[in-house]
């Protein structure tokens, strides 16, 4: 199989998408930070139904981050993702470094509000605006018709469609369902952070949302259901718990008994991994 291609500057990026819409042609972007497993490669196989042609970002984005975060320990394997991108049927990685994204003098930020508050905006106060950034910096950057995010960030994905609107920007934003182990945990690439142990823990999570969101969906209020969800992902050996809520599907707004579409939303802590998770609730 040909190397997939590879481009590190906005000038290399634009040539390349250029010469692509001048044939008349449609681009897909699907933004990461790497560490690609086959929860981004939906994301590819999605974009390619989507478009004629399908560039990956790989970049570890470090205005995401806090300074006691993990940047520095964030997995990084570029020949390894360039590999699976190609086999996924990829056409593009733009790789660019943080000089590239951010060069010297660089003094501008996007501030987020509304599904950007509480949930992870609340324990990570510093993502949303970093994630914004970065990802309005790529769209224009590539230009691309459509960009495709994991319905497991969802906060991330609301707060991207929120801000894209916001700002104009023609891309069309589009969410892919997350993709799961056998035993449910979703694929991330924190989850190489667990230990055996912990790996065999983590997926109650999931077991415990899945559990909560059919009372929630049968018309039960939140308050009762989300401190069984609690104890029981604490039984689990969850150490530290930031939140499980139930939101509005699109506006992130607090919801107490579902009336419309929903989405019940957890992060807790398993050792040194932060797993976060989610699931759709629909009154039944
Ligand atoms: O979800 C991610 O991997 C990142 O937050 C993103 C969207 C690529 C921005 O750095």
């Amino acid at each position: 199989m040909a190397p997939l291609p590879i481009v590190r500057t906005v000038a290399d990026l634009r040539a390349q998408v250029g010469a692509w819409r001048r044939a008349g042609e449609t681009v897909a972007l699907v933004p990461t930070m790497g560490a690609l497993h086959a929860g981004h490669m939906a994301l590819v196989e999605q974009g390619r139904r989507m478009a004629d042609h399908v560039v990956a970002s790989v970049f570890v984005n470090p205005t995401q981050f806090a300074p006691h975060e993990d940047f520095d320990r964030y997995p990084r394997d570029e020949s390894g993702d360039a590999a699976k991108l190609a086999q996924h049927g990829c056409g593009l990685l733009y790789a660019p470094s943080v000089a590239e994204m951010y060069p010297e003098g660089f003094a501008t930020a996007i501030s987020v509000g509304g599904p950007a508050e509480g949930l992870c905006g609340a324990f990570r106060p510093q993502m949303f605006g970093g994630v914004a950034l970065v990802v309005t910096k790529l769209f224009l950057q590539a230009l691309p018709d459509v960009a495709l995010f994991g319905d497991k960030d969802y906060q991330q994905l609301q707060v991207i469609r929120r801000f894209t609107r916001d700002l104009d920007i023609p891309v069309r934003v589009e969410g892919v369902p997350t993709v799961r182990e056998a035993d449910g945990l979703a694929l991330s690439s924190r989850n190489a952070y667990l230990s055996a142990d912990e790996r065999a823990r983590a997926p109650e999570l999931h077991r415990a949302l899945s559990g909560a969101a059919a009372e929630l969906a049968a018309g039960m209020a939140a308050g009762a259901v989300l401190e069984q969800v609690k104890a029981r992902i604490a039984a689990a050996g969850f150490r530290s718990i930031d939140y499980v809520e139930l939101r509005d599907a699109d506006t992130l707004a607090p919801v107490e008994r579902v009336e419309r579409p929903a989405r019940l939303l957890a992060a807790a802590w398993m050792g040194k991994a932060r797993l976060i998770d989610n699931v759709p609730v629909v009154r039944g």
